[in-house]
């Protein structure tokens, strides 16, 4: 425990009852890690493991921290590294959430963005390229989440008896996900002394290998997840799978979902890897003929993850989300109009009121509608350059003086072909019913319905 009062408000958070999900004959407990001052469960480790440097001496004042992590342990331990006055860098895989790299950003973190798609023993891979990092670097200190025993330490001194003290006692399964396994092995380390007969659950994003271990132990060829987190490729070295009974794989759709469930129905705004942990814990409960009392955990908020799994444009291009199919070109649509999702500019709007718009949502054409649903022009950047050239005082202009007025309109029912040619002349397709504007097709709309085919 630090005496730093910003410190101090780590752990001890609450745990509240789920009321409103079906947990069969059971009752089902989350702890709000997402309560932690850094926002999830890693707060914890992040202060143990740099205590445990400073007393071991591994760690002096004005030192460097490195770490590879996916964004929650590195957050957390910018939280602690701006207390105590040490440099972080952090060598983060490029599929993290853009808010989280920004957030580390904003604490002063020297972000090193790497690459996801490489395995172990790759130079690129995140935990290969931080050791590197840490050895080139003078006075570095590798916190090294996924050997160090202070990851353990914290959830066995302090997540383990917080649960069963506010649990009265009285627990019956645990349901776990397993990144670095500090969670896991600590936990386990804590109940299998004090509750011997507390069942551990494992609740695995499905590609994953540590499912396939918990059962058979092997493992084969790991795929792919977008859950943040949780699952791995390897068995980390510190896990303790003795007292797991059950495993449960959790494809992303059904985390995800859960996830906004979760929301919905619960109010917790919760990161999918919660909601692969609920998701796993309510199969758990309703597979159960007699009450148990369970408890699983909320690791992170979903304010991290607002432009991901609560996008619906992010979920559509990502194949985890469809639309109701009409069978015609409105199913290749990612922004509907009619469901106020395209982004779009005024005849009237001024030509800086248009470029802002395609800056702040990273697009760079801009369909002109008057009225509610009527197509009037297009606007591009290649338009706007045309424009404001050599006369800035031109973006006070209105948009209809720049905008093309040659568009390329399709019906929902016209043959697939046509917009090859139009893409094939450098356009984009605007689909119009009983003229009324219903969204726009591009070519990278019709590369992720052809992307979504291959399974
Ligand atoms: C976002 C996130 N990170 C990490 C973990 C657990 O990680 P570890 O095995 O490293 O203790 C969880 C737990 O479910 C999690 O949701």
């Amino acid at each position: 425990m630090s005496f730093d009062p910003l410190l101090g408000l780590i752990g001890q958070t609450p745990l509240v009852k789920l009321s409103r999900l079906d947990t069969g004959p059971c009752e089902l407990f989350v702890k709000l890690e997402n309560q932690n001052p850094g926002g999830s469960i890693k707060d914890r480790i992040a202060l143990t493991m740099i205590e445990a440097a400073e007393r071991e001496g591994k760690l002096k004042p004005g030192g460097t921290i490195v770490e590879a992590t996916a964004g929650n342990t590195g957050l957390g331990l910018a939280q602690v590294a701006v207390r105590k006055g040490y440099k972080l860098k952090l060598v983060v895989p490029d599929k993290m959430s853009l808010e989280k790299i920004l957030n580390l950003k904003a604490l002063g973190v020297e972000v090193l963005i790497t690459r996801s798609d490489v395995g172990k023993g790759h130079p690129l891979y995140y935990q290969d390229y931080a050791l590197r990092v840490a050895q080139e670097t003078p006075g570095a200190f590798y916190i090294d989440q996924f050997n160090n025993p202070a990851n353990p330490a914290a959830h066995e001194h302090g997540t383990g008896p917080e649960i069963w003290q506010q649990m009265g006692h009285d627990v019956d399964a645990v349901v776990v996900g397993v990144g670095s396994s500090g969670t896991l092995t600590g936990l386990s380390r804590f109940f299998r002394r004090a509750a011997p007969n507390v069942e551990f659950v494992l609740a695995d994003p499905a590609g994953s290998v540590l499912a396939d271990y918990v059962e058979t132990g092997k493992f084969g060829q790991a795929g792919s997840w977008r859950v943040e987190g949780i699952g791995e490729d390897f068995i980390p070295p510190l896990a303790d799978f003795d007292s797991v009974r059950h495993a449960y794989r959790i494809p992303d759709e059904e985390s995800i979902g859960m996830a906004r469930q979760l929301l919905d129905e619960e109010g917790i705004l919760a990161g999918s890897s919660s909601g692969c942990l609920v998701a796993a814990a309510l199969r758990y409960c309703r597979a159960q003929t007699t009450p148990k009392r369970v408890v699983t955990f909320i690791c992170d908020s979903g304010n991290k993850y607002l432009s991901k799994q609560f996008n619906e444009g992010w979920l559509i291009d990502q194949g985890l989300l469809q639309l109701p199919q009409r069978g015609n070109l409105t199913d290749l649509i990612t922004r509907r109009h009619d469901k106020g999702a395209t982004i779009t500019v005024r005849p009237d709007e001024s030509l800086a009121d248009a470029y802002a718009r395609m800056r702040r949502h990273d697009i760079s054409s801009l369909p002109v509608v008057e009225g509610e649903a009527t197509v009037v022009g297009l606007i591009d950047e290649w338009d706007l350059l045309l424009a404001v050239h050599d006369e800035p005082e031109n973006f006070r202009q209105p948009v209809s003086n720049a905008m093309s007025h040659e568009l390329e309109t399709v019906a929902p029912d016209d043959d697939a072909e046509k917009l090859l040619a139009i893409f094939k002349a450098g356009r984009v397709a605007i689909v119009v019913e009983g003229g009324r504007f219903l969204g726009l097709i591009t070519q990278s709309d019709l590369i992720n319905h052809w992307r979504h085919r291959l399974r």
